[in-house]
């Protein structure tokens, strides 16, 4: 398996954001567009585990899974989800695209359920499929169930009445290449995809505190997000959806909630090149959605410290304490990106982050 090796100088003791990141082996943390699930005193890392060389998001390994006590040190314990071989026809096959996983655990059926942006092989990013992968035990082995379009069959909640009577005129155009309008209605995508399931790219998952789980993702050719309720067991849509943010193509998106809000923190959609960061905050998850601006501050405030968001970690024990996550993506060499962590402040109605070079927990 490819490695990027960094000196394993004992112990890690504080966050460096941007910095090669050692795992107990002295190897670079390989967990990208990652998120954290945190079970029985320890935090789970689950990511996209890259290659050396590999130059954009093709997946031959799978999703890498680390455990951690503090933070700051990472245990390797090994590939949670792999890739199934070539040539053996999987939608998970190797040269797949699997971003962005992310972990919950259901207390009712006691298994982990873990969801991926998934494009089958060859088919660039136009499948726009949800992976769903279980196990009985965190770090896995997981094993693949399905992909599929969320909602097929369904209109989202806050989806006007007229346009269900529209006609779609998406049908037939390729994006990109076709070029999408300002306001996406006007094409009325999710007419185009109601039978065959909404597109979901860039993706989250989020637990509330009754335990209903959320899927956020990139819809309608990325132009809107859409939140969409999962089913008791985690492993199927409700059919309850809410589309959000129409037409301001956001990615990357990660939802958590602080003092009963619901906070979100998004990117601009320009591949793997970094852009200014949006936040925004509602007192239900679906909506209404009011826009808080770049959460960044201060030098390259305007592209997120050079990352992209992945996560928001709530810190265990520190009611109020969050983490940002993000990747600075390297798609030359995809295994070196990097981790930008960075403590979450609140300021006000808002949430703002900052620059550090280096920062503890206290
Ligand atoms: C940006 C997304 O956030 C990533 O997950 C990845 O899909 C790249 N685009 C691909 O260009």
């Amino acid at each position: 398996m490819a490695i990027l090796s960094c000196s394993a100088n004992g112990k890690n003791h504080s966050f460096k954001p941007g910095e090669l990141w050692p795992d107990n082996n002295g190897v670079h943390i390989n967990a990208h567009g990652g998120g954290i699930l945190f079970e029985k005193g320890k935090y789970y890392w689950f990511g996209e585990h890259k290659t050396e060389g590999e130059k954009g998001n093709v997946a031959n390994v799978g999703v890498h899974c680390y455990s951690s006590k503090d933070l700051y040190n990472w245990k390797d314990e090994g590939i949670a989800l792999s890739v199934a071989p070539e040539g053996s026809g999987s939608d998970i096959e190797r040269g797949c695209i699997l971003e962005r996983p992310k972990v919950i655990y259901n207390e009712k059926t006691k298994k982990y359920v873990m969801y991926f942006h998934l494009e089958p092989k060859g088919a660039g990013y136009t499948g726009a499929l949800s992976g769903i992968a279980v196990s009985d035990k965190v770090c896995g082995p997981y094993q693949y169930l399905k992909a599929v379009r969320p909602n097929a069959g369904y209109w989202a909640v806050n989806y006007p009445d007229e346009l269900k009577e529209k006609s779609s005129k998406a049908e037939g155009l390729r994006f990109p290449g076709d070029r999408l309008p300002e306001h996406p209605d006007s094409m009325n995508i999710v007419k185009r995809d109601f039978g065959k399931g909404q597109m979901a790219r860039d993706m989250n998952l989020f637990v509330d505190e009754d335990g209903t789980a959320y899927h956020i993702y990139s819809s309608e050719e990325n132009s809107t997000l859409h939140i969409a309720q999962l089913t008791d067991d985690y492993l199927n849509y409700t059919g309850k959806y809410a589309r959000f943010f129409i037409g301001r193509f956001m990615e990357a998106p990660a939802l958590f909630k602080k003092d009963g809000k619901y906070y979100l923190m998004m990117s601009g959609c320009t591949g793997w090149a970094p852009n200014a960061a949006r936040s925004a905050v509602a007192d239900s998850i679906f909506g209404k959605w009011k826009e808080l601006g770049n959460p960044c501050v201060g030098e390259d405030a305007d592209l997120t410290f050079h990352s992209q968001s992945t996560y928001i970690l709530p810190v265990q024990g520190h009611p109020g304490k969050f983490i940002y996550l993000g990747d600075r993506w390297t798609p030359e060499n995809a295994i070196d990106g990097r981790y930008i962590w960075l403590p979450v402040e609140f300021e006000g109605n808002r949430f703002v982050i900052r620059w550090k070079e280096e920062w503890r927990l206290e």
